[in-house]
């Protein structure tokens, strides 16, 4: 079976769209936000820039490199970069960015079902039978959103969003490329749309004034840095594997240092005019978040689109229809680094992966749905689903993708040689790095994650674990054991099968060419 060619972009705009359009995703238009509120609005921006230039640009210009140069998706290429170990990491940092998508996924269902709320029944008021609630209990966004969470029609939504990713993936680069052409534009349209609502509004500016008005105090807090320094990493799409793997079918002479400073620069820039239109409209109907990113997303943001004196419905389809869209551009890229992930380490074809990835990817994201309530009161997250998502965003949001970023590094720095990757870049580039490069990629970054990582475990084991949930936890420390344990058997599990997979294939492989060169 021979097989099948690799996909290519067609231009340097397709690859650039579809790269920034895995960047920008709900992590630029809530999910900063709320990490900007909660850790001190304005302060926010300082350790926010710092983790940007000291870990996210040299570690775009790492996942660019090295899926450039040797062309091929994250576990291949890292297998070619520093060997076994190097291709663990790899599966390592798909499996974890897998769990990330998997509830990615679930919360855009649940952007979809409020969009299809905020035709109608999300502005009104809605008793929640599930938990026993009478109308006017809670506002009207929250009462909605428990409504939605506790019935199985998300599911459904969950299967539409999974089909829409399969779907553009389907014909790899091609298709990925039709749909970022129209929909990365698109997005930034409807940004602008609700930059210029938010600011138009009467006190408009107040929301400014809170973000540009920094609390310098927080910047002792060290949560504040891990904050800032897992949200670079989300929101640039790296330790996915994603980058390497979008790379890898660029030209031979594309530029990658001016590739990581676009796309970083696309990305940063749309996450600070989201956080302007987000805190304008906030501000001007003085609501203040709470400070966790899907209560700002589903509760907070549409009492603030609820207030507007005229389009209410209008803005709040604007906003959700924006959501999902941006969120979609991003499920996908990582469909892609999976599938290709898979086809390019075992043969295998593309079809039949994508639909396996999208199966397994669906049945991960049901389980985040699962609408049995566990706690009536809601004082700890209400539903199972709910609950589950909480505890696995914990590990694979603030850990995995740190320790991924950390692990890249030291392999790719220490057994590869940074000095090669970056000759390797330079090659190719107009702007030529130079060997701080290799300090930033051998020493300082990941001397940085481990200081960071230390830090967070440390607090983790003072205060229990409650650290980092969006809802409070509570009683259910079982649960968070059990979580734990699952996380690491599927990221740390899965990636020592995978790469003993490919393994063994390799060695059959090499022992055919033996045979069959001994034959003749
Ligand atoms: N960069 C995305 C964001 O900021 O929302 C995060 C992301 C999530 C990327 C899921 C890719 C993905 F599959």
């Amino acid at each position: 079976m021979g097989q099948e060619p690799r996909g290519v972009w067609k231009s340097k705009l397709g690859f650039i769209l579809a790269a920034s359009g895995s960047a920008i995703g709900l992590g630029n238009i809530v999910f900063f936000s709320a990490n900007a509120y909660r850790f001190g609005a304005g302060a926010f921006y300082i350790p926010y820039l710092i983790a940007l230039f000291v870990l996210g640009i040299p570690v775009m210009m790492l996942e660019l490199g090295v899926g450039h140069h040797y062309r091929r998706a994250f576990p291949e290429a890292m297998y070619m970069a520093a060997g076994v170990k190097g291709e663990w990491v790899g599966w390592f940092g798909l499996l974890n960015a897998a769990v990330i998508t998997m509830y990615y996924i679930t919360i855009l269902a649940w952007v979809l079902g409020t969009l299809i709320g905020a035709f109608g029944s999300l502005w009104q008021a809605s008793a929640v039978p599930a938990f026993g609630l009478e109308a006017g209990t809670l506002s009207n966004s929250m009462s909605y959103f428990f409504n939605m969470i506790s019935r199985y029609d998300t599911v459904f939504y969950v299967l539409i969003v999974w089909l829409l990713n399969g779907i553009v993936v389907w014909w790899g680069t091609k298709s990925i490329e039709r749909v970022v052409k129209v929909f990365v534009p698109l997005m930034w349209l409807f940004m602008i749309v609700l930059i210029v609502r938010g600011l138009t509004l009467e006190n408009g500016s107040n929301g400014l004034y809170l973000l540009f008005t920094p609390d310098f105090e927080v910047m002792k807090n060290p949560q504040v840095w891990q904050g800032a320094f897992s949200q670079i990493f989300f929101t640039l799409s790296l330790g996915f594997g994603i980058m390497a793997t979008y790379a890898s079918y660029l030209p031979k002479d594309s530029d990658q240092t001016s590739n990581a400073f676009t796309i970083s620069f696309l990305n940063c820039s749309f996450e600070f005019i989201a956080g302007i239109a987000i805190f304008a409209l906030l501000f001007c109907f003085a609501i203040v978040p709470n400070a966790s990113t899907l209560s700002m997303t589903f509760f907070v943001i549409p009492e603030g689109l609820g207030a507007f004196p005229v389009g209410v419905k209008l803005f709040g389809i604007l906003f959700y229809t924006l959501l999902l869209t941006a969120g979609l551009t991003s499920s996908v890229s990582l469909v892609e680094a999976l599938g290709s992930g898979v086809i390019d380490r075992f043969g295998l074809r593309r079809r039949p992966v994508v639909i396996i990835v999208c199966i397994l990817g669906a049945i991960g994201s049901v389980i985040f749905a699962l609408p049995k309530v566990i706690d009536p009161t809601l004082a700890n997250d209400g539903t199972l689903g709910l609950t589950l998502l909480d505890l696995f965003d914990h590990w694979a949001f603030s850990y995995g993708l740190l320790i991924c970023g950390f692990l890249e590094c030291v392999f790719v720095g220490w057994v590869l040689g940074a000095d090669k990757l970056r000759k390797s870049i330079n090659k190719t580039s107009r702007y030529q790095l130079n060997i701080s490069f290799d300090i930033m990629i051998k020493y300082v970054i990941p001397i940085v994650i481990l200081v960071i990582l230390g830090y967070a475990i440390n607090t983790e084991a003072s205060d229990g674990g409650v650290y980092g949930h969006d809802f409070v936890m509570g009683e259910q420390s079982n649960m968070h054991i059990l979580v734990l344990v699952s996380w690491i058997i599927f990221t740390v599990g899965g990636a020592l099968i995978l790469t003993g997979i490919a393994a063994q294939k390799r060695k059959k492989k090499a022992s055919a060419l033996v045979d069959g060169g001994a034959g003749n």
